[in-house]
């Protein structure tokens, strides 16, 4: 029954119950908090695992992230917000558009267990509806030597509570409109299974192999976009895609030269 209001906890034997064979190889450990202040903040802090992925969970948040300082309101219980921890042993130059891939495969994962079309707004959102579902922050810990110390950051609006969304200063959606209520931990499973794959064929091939994916997902392909710089500049444009480095592509007007914007530079609204 859609919208039952069953509180079942993240458990992190559930969720390791349900992955698939190929990322319970790849994972070392699956963590669940009742709180902390940010998964991403406390897996940067801790010593990077030499071999397979660490996860942490948390059923709160008391400080979490979001992108360009924002933070990241997470409501206990209500969605899931979870880390996770990698050795990226890839080029430093191919790990800018990391977070277009990751976004591609939350989006399945999502899509798979929901039945509900996500979409992907350049260069970190998940969007339903046109409106923001998940984001995700990617965070490196400087390192002297290879491999790079890597936080993989999603938050994925699950059920909203009504004080929690009135809090939000955009537009956003969740998972009540799937068919079926939404099992967090099954859906926790299905993104670590889709995660798993994507980081490795990230490390392995860069952006390339998901660029198609992508541009199946992208919000903003074909739109009119403003793009707003960090020096408070705001001009428009039309977005035609996202090349293989992951820059968004964007012409000002028809016959001038299209601008490849990259992610951290520039936000972008429809
Ligand atoms: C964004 O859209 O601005 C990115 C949001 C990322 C939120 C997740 S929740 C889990 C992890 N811990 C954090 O503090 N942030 C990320």
């Amino acid at each position: 029954m859609n919208g039952a209001n069953t509180f079942v906890p993240l458990s992190a034997s559930a969720i390791e119950a349900a992955l698939q064979p190929h990322a319970r190889a790849a994972i070392a450990s699956v963590r669940v908090l009742e709180e902390t202040d940010s998964t991403n903040t406390r897996l940067l802090a801790e010593p990077l695992a030499r071999t397979g992925f660490e996860v942490l969970f948390a059923e709160s948040q008391t400080a979490g992230r979001g992108r360009r300082g924002r933070t990241w309101h997470s409501p206990k219980g209500a969605h899931l917000y979870f880390s996770v921890s990698t050795a990226y042993r890839g080029a430093l130059s191919l790990l800018p558009p990391l977070a277009l891939a990751v976004g591609v495969a939350c989006a399945e994962a999502v899509e798979t267990v929901t039945g509900l079309p996500i979409r992907l707004k350049w260069p970190n959102d998940l969007y339903l509806e046109g409106r923001k579902l998940g984001g995700i922050l990617i965070e490196t810990q400087a390192m002297t030597r290879a491999p790079v110390h890597v936080v993989v950051g999603v938050g994925l609006n699950v059920r909203m509570p009504v004080e929690a969304g009135a809090g939000i200063d955009q537009p956003w959606s969740d998972l009540r409109g799937a068919p079926q209520a939404v099992d967090r931990n099954l859906l926790a499973a299905a993104l670590l299974d889709a995660l798993s794959t994507a980081l490795l064929k990230f490390e392995a091939e860069g952006f390339a192999p998901f660029k198609a994916d992508y541009a199946r997902r992208d919000l903003l392909l074909d739109h009119a976009v403003e793009i707003h710089a960090a020096n408070g500049e705001t001009r428009s444009g039309r977005a035609l895609g996202v090349d293989s480095e992951g820059a968004l592509c964007v012409q000002s007007a028809p016959g001038v030269p299209v601008e490849r914007l990259r992610a951290g530079e520039v936000s972008v609204r429809l």
